[in-house]
């Protein structure tokens, strides 16, 4: 870390104790000494190729897209578009409340059946979003007596959702099994539920958990398994039913939560279970029972997205083919981790600075995420490359071709 960083996270350390105006006036003076790419404003669709409003000059240019979950091109699709129009010409905009209360339509009950044939589960619930689904599961299910064990690289809304629970939570080593087995054998003989939770494709380095190994484990010691396969449904498995599936235990998961945030490009949560675990989350997740359904045209998006999956298997082996070829192009400039899915996440070269490469690639007009603390723990900060079926072999050539130019560029490094 640099000097400039480290002083700028000394003094947001300060702040934290102080007064919410000077929060803010520390935060104000953190973002005026950085360039941030964050934030830009799209003027288009979330295709391949994105119209943006340059957060820097202020004009309107066209940059190629390596940052979108839209894996599979579904978010401009053709009969995606189609059924979102029929069905705000039926059902409207909105629902205007919960689902327990007036929100709860015919498209919600279809889409529930739908998703849990297609995750080999007994039923599902939708959420207005994925995060909602995490904290849901983990406030409804999770008692003070009963033990979380997860992986140390999950998602946010795990870590969030750990806080609403009272329950004891300890993280083991990424997709370490000896340190899982250990502790569930600990676990053993004491009290409550114990569950093991773990993504399915981990979002942030785009690797796979060995979910075959931990859904042994679990049933060898009654825990319950809860899959976040946020980033493998759509693309990975069976009919694009995601990691589990892909690994060939399609039916050992307890819990199976997902996302309409990535492949089906739009956004809500799901989750998949048992009839009887499935109908108590109804009646106790509270980000259910206290939230909004999710309106109409978003439902329609995720029916036609799985029509689509299922008809289109070929958007899927394009997604799988492009990721291969990008993967091989990207390879000479160093992974967090080898990739496994449409996530890849680059490793920064020592001294460069996120934040000036990230203005670079801005420059070229290749629009990739710049990942930091606190997505990633400090010193883990690297860009985030999405791949999708849409893009061409040029799309990616070009990626490459910026990517070496940056690594190679003086002005990427800390000075
Ligand atoms: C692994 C994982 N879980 C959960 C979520 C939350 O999903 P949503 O965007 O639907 O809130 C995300 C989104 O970033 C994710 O990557």
């Amino acid at each position: 870390m640099t000097s400039k960083q480290n002083k700028l996270r000394e003094l947001g350390k300060q702040a934290v104790q102080q007064s919410l105006p000077a929060r803010m006036q520390a935060f104000r003076c953190m973002l005026n000494e950085r360039t941030l790419t964050y934030k830009r404003t799209l003027l288009s669709a979330a295709d391949r190729e994105v119209t943006v409003q340059d957060p820097f000059t202020g004009a309107l240019r066209n940059m190629l897209m390596f940052a979108s979950n839209n894996y599979l091109g579904l978010a401009t699709h053709p009969h995606v578009v189609q059924r979102v129009k029929e069905t705000i010409d039926r059902y409207g905009c909105g629902m205007g409340g919960p689902p327990l209360l007036n929100g709860y339509n015919r498209l919600i009950a279809e889409l529930e059946e739908r998703l849990a044939a297609f995750k080999s589960q007994e039923a599902a619930l939708v959420f207005s979003s994925g995060f909602a689904a995490n904290l849901g599961i983990a406030g409804a299910l999770c008692r003070s007596n009963d033990l979380i064990l997860y992986d140390e690289k999950s998602h946010a809304s795990l870590y969030d959702g750990l806080q609403l629970t009272g329950a004891k939570g300890i993280p083991y080593l990424h997709n370490n099994i000896t340190q899982l087995t250990a502790l569930l054998e600990e676990a053993k003989p004491k009290q409550g539920t114990v569950f093991v939770c773990t993504e399915g494709v981990f979002s942030m380095d785009g690797d796979l958990a060995p979910l075959d190994q931990i859904a042994r484990l679990c049933k060898q010691d009654g825990a319950m398994l809860v899959v976040d396969d946020a980033h493998g449904t759509g693309v990975l498995g069976e009919e694009g039913s995601g990691t589990a599936s892909y690994l060939q235990c399609a039916h050992e998961a307890d819990i199976t939560m997902g996302t309409f945030s990535k492949a089906f490009a739009t956004c809500g949560g799901f989750v998949a279970a048992s009839a009887g675990l499935v109908e108590y989350l109804r009646y106790h997740a509270r980000s259910y029972v206290f939230s909004a359904s999710l309106p109409p045209p978003v439902v329609a998006t995720v029916l036609a997205g799985l029509e689509v999956i299922h008809a289109e298997p070929w958007l899927r082996k394009q997604l799988q083919q492009n990721a291969a070829y990008a993967i091989q192009k990207l390879a000479p400039f160093g992974f967090c981790v080898p990739p496994q899915a449409a996530i890849i996440a680059l490793k920064l070269p020592e001294q460069m600075s996120l934040e000036k490469a990230a203005f670079l690639f801005h420059q070229k007009g290749i629009f990739v995420n710049p990942i930091e603390y606190p997505a990633v723990p400090p010193g883990g900060e690297r860009f985030r490359i999405s791949i999708m079926a849409t893009h061409t072999r040029e799309d990616i050539d070009r990626l490459a071709t910026a990517t070496e130019e940056v690594w190679n560029d003086p002005s990427a490094y800390h000075s």
